[in-house]
């Protein structure tokens, strides 16, 4: 299967992505990377691993939906069967999200229905909880809210800063975000309702 993974920032999760498909993990091929931002590093990163890359910049068109037609269009020359979103900073439209019902997948930095939005590890923080983590989800109408497909605890110590507590958060990230790409393209995911069963 061909997957795409949209990013705008630095791209660890886009590393150890294409760490899993080069050791043989995921059963895949990065056919595109996709980014928002033109110095992006997670486009240094595809391109160090060969993967080709489409940059797009918003101002260049009207609306979020002119903007993701661009995208699905390039998606759809490669074949792609996931998009996977990782560090993406833009709202996915209606219009994208019914070209790929069910194929849209992202990682939370905090454990989903709690601290949505861009601060999950902050808010989390600040928060008080005891335990967080990532939620690799699938993607739907509405921010932050499709059925989870895979979840991972994260103890928040005493003294932890919100630094301290993002590189365990991502660690998690790196070890969760890989498998559920693995579960997708091995078929083994089945969406009931808000529940996710892995086959
Ligand atoms: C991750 O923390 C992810 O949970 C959030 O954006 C961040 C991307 O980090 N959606 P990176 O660019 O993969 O390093």
């Amino acid at each position: 299967m061909n997957i795409a993974v949209l990013c705008s920032g630095n791209g660890t999760n886009l590393q150890a992505i294409i760490d899993s498909v080069k050791s043989g993990y995921v059963p895949a091929k990065i056919a595109l990377v996709v980014s928002d931002n033109k110095s992006a590093f997670s486009l240094t990163r595809a391109r160090t691993a060969g993967i080709e890359t489409f940059v797009l910049d918003p101002k260049d068109f009207k609306t979020r939906e002119e903007f993701d037609k661009e995208v699905v269009k390039n998606l759809k020359k490669k074949d792609v069967g996931l998009v996977v979103l990782a560090g993406f900073m833009r709202i996915i439209s209606p219009y994208f999200i019914k070209e790929y019902k069910n194929r849209i997948i992202n990682i939370h930095p905090a454990l989903l229905p709690s601290f949505k939005g861009t601060r999950g590890i902050k808010d989390a923080l600040d928060y008080g909880v005891k335990v967080t983590g990532p939620t690799a989800h699938f993607v739907d109408e509405k921010l932050d809210n499709g059925p989870i497909i895979l979840q991972a605890a994260v103890e928040v110590k005493g003294d932890d800063t919100e630094e301290a507590l993002s590189q365990r958060v991502h660690k998690a990230e790196h070890r969760i975000y890989p498998e559920a790409i693995k579960f997708f393209v091995e078929g083994r995911l089945k969406i009931e309702g808000r529940r996710v069963k892995i086959l």
